[in-house]
């Protein structure tokens, strides 16, 4: 199998993510990559800082050091901003090296240059990780909903200023102490106002809109509010409303153009978007004929976006070659395939509906039941029911366990005597925790 050599520019967030990914994941990537990646050099600022994982990869403080590497096959820009940034991204693809990048105010500000080099050079820019982190968007966009005429996009694009809306709705918590914790755990821009000030997710939507709509990057055409105003009143009263506030970036087509724009909005709170909290970015598009689609993921932190690096990697991998993309799955060499498992293995946490006697000692009958079979009760509920009718109806939530363990449990329950027919069972999955 060949190797295909990553030079990183940054071993932040999100290039400690890229080496981290490629640790515990390389071998699956490489048989679906149909080559091994291996990052064998990164430019940094601080030489000396400690950076685990790193052992095996050359590190410069010298950008050129990295780029002009003849090792180097494709470059990967995560330090950030816009002047280095695309000086050295300019620097790659003179080299017709392939960049891919996770800078979307590169891209929004630079990018019809930096493309325009590129094809220029006959080499590529790729930038799957610029917009919405770990959400495949870009992909969705550009391949996926090819056959559509798009109508708009609107979504939560930002994730350190939904996670500081979220934790101060529902927790309290203070602006300042929320964006502390945003920064630690790594999703804010080296200079966060870019994140509370809308520009970040101003920089997404120009690329977005750019994409969807054929129009030029337009990030001096997004009109852009942060969220530093909205208050900790504010989102209470939007609650006593019924809605949620919500950080949005919504494009929208008109007869005579494309609105372009980045605010706090107030949303119903039966509305999905309302329901998108923490770091998640979810982005719903309309179009003509494949409508609404929704797309929902980590919109930031350093394994999240380090996929959408990878993913971009490997699709540089398959070009060219004679690696195709395994038509189903994985491709068959990948040693750890798992085994389709028989359905007495899956595991669900389960509703039950029991119609039972109404005599003493029967919800201790069921419990012991439950617990001989190691399942732990969630909720409990009792329903009467109006004389002259002699039984009750218990309602059980479970907590998860395997499939058979449930129907064993099930088995003996309607083995007791005080119940008088078969349990009704459904099963509860919680998929968005
Ligand atoms: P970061 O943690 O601040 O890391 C930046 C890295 O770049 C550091 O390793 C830094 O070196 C290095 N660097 C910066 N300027 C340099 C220079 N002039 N020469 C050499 N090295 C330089 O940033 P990040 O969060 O990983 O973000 C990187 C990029 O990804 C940004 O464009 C960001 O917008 C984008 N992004 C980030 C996320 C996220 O969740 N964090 C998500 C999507 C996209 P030192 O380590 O020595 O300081
Ligand atoms: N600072 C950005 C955010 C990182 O919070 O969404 C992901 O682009």
């Amino acid at each position: 199998m060949n190797e295909l050599k990553l030079g990183l520019l940054g071993l932040g967030t999100v290039g400690g993510g890229v080496l981290t990914l490629l640790e515990r994941n390389g071998e699956a990537i490489a048989s679906r990559a149909g080559t091994t990646i291996r990052v064998v050099a990164a430019a940094v600022r601080d030489a000396g800082k400690a950076r685990p994982g790193a052992d095996t990869v050359r590190l410069s403080t010298r950008i050129e050091t990295v780029i002009d590497d003849p090792d180097v096959d494709v470059v990967v820009e995560l330090m950030g901003g816009t002047d280095a940034a695309r000086d050295a991204v300019e620097r790659a693809i003179r080299a017709g090296k392939p960049v891919v990048t996770a800078n979307k105010a590169l891209i929004a500000l630079h990018g019809r240059e930096l493309f325009a080099l590129a094809k220029e050079h006959g080499t590529t820019v790729s930038y799957e990780a610029a917009v919405a982190g770990g959400i495949p968007l870009i992909k969705a966009l550009r391949e996926g909903l090819t056959a559509n005429r798009i109508h708009s996009i609107a979504g939560i694009i930002n994730g350190t200023c939904n996670y500081i809306l979220t934790e101060m709705s529902q927790t309290g918590a203070a602006f300042d102490a929320v964006l502390a914790e945003a920064q630690r755990l790594g999703y804010a821009e080296a200079d966060p106002t870019f994140d509370v000030g809308g520009i970040d997710a101003a920089h997404k939507l120009t690329i977005l809109a750019s994409i969807a709509f054929g129009i030029p990057l337009s990030f001096d055409q997004v009109k852009t509010d942060g969220i530093e105003s909205v208050t900790a009143e504010d989102l209470a009263y939007a609650r006593e409303l019924g809605y949620r506030i919500k950080p949005l970036a919504i494009a929208r087509r008109q007869e005579k153009g494309v609105e372009l724009r980045v605010h706090p909005t107030l949303v119903p709170e039966r509305d999905l978007l309302a329901n998108v909290n923490g770091v998640l970015n979810a982005v719903v598009v309309r179009a003509d004929a494949a409508s609404p689609t929704g797309y929902f993921g980590p919109g930031a932190g350093a394994e999240a976006t380090a996929s959408a690096v990878l993913a971009d990697v490997v699709d540089l991998a398959r070009r060219g070659t004679d690696a195709q993309m395994p038509a189903l799955g994985q491709s068959a060499d990948l040693v750890d395939s798992p085994r389709p498992l028989p359905i007495e293995e899956a595991v669900s946490a389960h509703y039950l509906r029991l119609r039972v006697a109404d005599t003493p000692g029967v919800l201790n009958a069921i419990s012991g039941a439950l617990a001989e079979h190691g399942i732990s009760i969630e909720a409990i509920v009792q329903k009467e029911l109006p004389p002259p009718v002699s039984t009750t109806t218990v309602i059980i939530l479970t907590q998860p366990v395997p499939e058979r363990v449930a129907a064993a449990a099930c088995a003996q329950i309607e083995a007791l005597p005080a119940v008088s027919d078969s349990v009704h069972r459904i099963r509860v999955e919680h998929f968005d925790e």
